[in-house]
């Protein structure tokens, strides 16, 4: 007979109503989990090995009637989400095999960050239970920086479309292209060993069809992506499913979302007013239902960080969305001093590698025109040479 476990991460067939089947079994899932909390087993066991990967965290349905009722289904998962009843989706973690879900090692062991390692940093289990650890994010766009970021233990490199303002020189992050973003995982993908790399999806790539966001988003994993970010929140379901579906791991992206800067009209701060706050609620709880194993929360009030992050099972990673955030992420550039452009407010500015360039640079071309660079150490020598250069004989 086959596990709950191996039941409920069955593929449901595609556009099937939720049938009073499938939600008997879901509720019968819900109560192992409050018998087993009732005796005590292993809450961690239960909830983060056997439920963290269908992302059920309140009893699937408080109002039966009305999500019996809900259609239509987005995937080829059981997928029932409804914002207005607090309903949370079904669907299996991300790329996870059962092997992992029984494995009682958080890690693979060599040390290597992974999607799993990320999810369980909300939820330890096993030795590190009493140890939540905050994780860290940095951009990356380059072979040299992803080594040095990598070598400081940062766990996951966002390889962000950020690099069409801060290295190519866009005005904002629309014109960059799925070649531009190839170009530069690769290079990263070439410095870092431990690090998770997530690659972003620029503007135009998932917003046809869920088959063309899937081959973009497969493009990036083969050139060495381990997830792809995306922005938006309950729009994007399906996508994410879809990408889920797929195997590839998502990371979300909602608040401020720079590439809806023609919609937005700026890049200013969301979620300010009760109902944009609301907004972004469902859009928190929409992409933790189509199956993300993180969200990105960028510009929103800490207060508001602060509830998305309590509500949700999966990490939540803040950029000017306050402390109380699972992780953080800042744009590399932001970190050095290299944004020739400006800071903005959240960033904290670690380094200051603008002012050390300007100056080398312009201690250089004072060396060239005075004769001091090269110097004779630093020029390369024959071991024979003729004294005097030979004179050209003129007959
Ligand atoms: O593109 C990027 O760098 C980002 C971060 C700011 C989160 O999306």
């Amino acid at each position: 007979m086959e596990s709950p476990l191996r039941l409920a991460s069955l593929p449901i067939v595609p556009s099937l109503p939720l049938t009073s089947a499938s939600a008997i079994l879901i509720e019968f899932l819900w109560e192992i989990r409050t018998f087993a909390n009732s005796k005590k087993i292993s809450r961690a066991f239960i909830s983060n090995r056997v439920f963290s990967p269908f992302f059920l965290h309140e009893r699937p349905f408080p109002n039966t009637r009305k999500c019996l009722a809900c259609s239509p289904i987005l995937s080829r998962r059981i997928f029932c989400y409804n914002p207005s009843v607090d309903v949370v989706g079904l669907h299996p973690s991300m790329g996870a095999a059962p092997e992992v879900n029984m494995s009682v090692s958080p890690r693979t062991g060599n040390g290597k960050i992974t999607v799993p390692d990320i999810l369980q940093r909300k939820f330890p289990v096993g030795e590190f239970e009493n140890q939540t650890q905050r994780i860290t994010c940095l951009t990356a766009y380059d072979y040299p920086a992803a080594r040095l970021l990598d070598e400081a233990g940062v766990d996951i490199l966002l390889v962000g479309d950020s690099l069409g303002m801060v290295v190519l020189g866009y005005d904002n992050t629309l014109p960059v292209t799925l070649d531009e973003m190839l170009h530069h995982v690769r290079a990263v993908r070439r410095g870092a060993s431990r690090a998770l790399i997530v690659a972003d999806m620029p503007f135009g790539t998932f917003h046809v069809s869920p088959e063309e966001t899937v081959r973009h988003a497969l493009r990036l994993v083969k050139d060495g992506a381990e997830a792809v970010k995306l922005e938006g929140g309950e729009k994007r379901m399906e996508a994410i499913a879809r990408l889920v579906e797929s195997e590839i791991p998502v990371m979300a992206h909602i608040g401020l979302t720079p590439q809806s800067v023609l919609e937005l009209g700026g890049f200013r701060v969301q979620g300010k007013s009760v109902e944009s706050a609301e907004r972004l609620m469902r859009d928190a709880r929409a992409v933790e239902a189509a199956g993300a194993f993180s969200v990105v929360l960028e510009s929103v009030p800490r207060e508001l960080a602060a509830r998305i992050t309590q509500e949700l099972r999966i990490p939540t990673i803040g950029i000017g969305a306050g402390p109380d955030c699972d992780g953080q992420v800042l744009v590399f550039h932001d970190l050095v001093g290299l944004s020739v452009n400006g800071t903005p407010k959240f960033a904290r500015q670690y380094a200051n590698l603008g002012e050390q360039i300007s100056r080398a640079a312009r201690e250089y071309c004072d060396d060239v025109h005075n004769g001091r660079f090269p110097s004779d150490a630093e020029s390369f020598h024959a071991q024979q040479w003729p004294a005097e250069p030979r004179k050209t004989q003129i007959h």
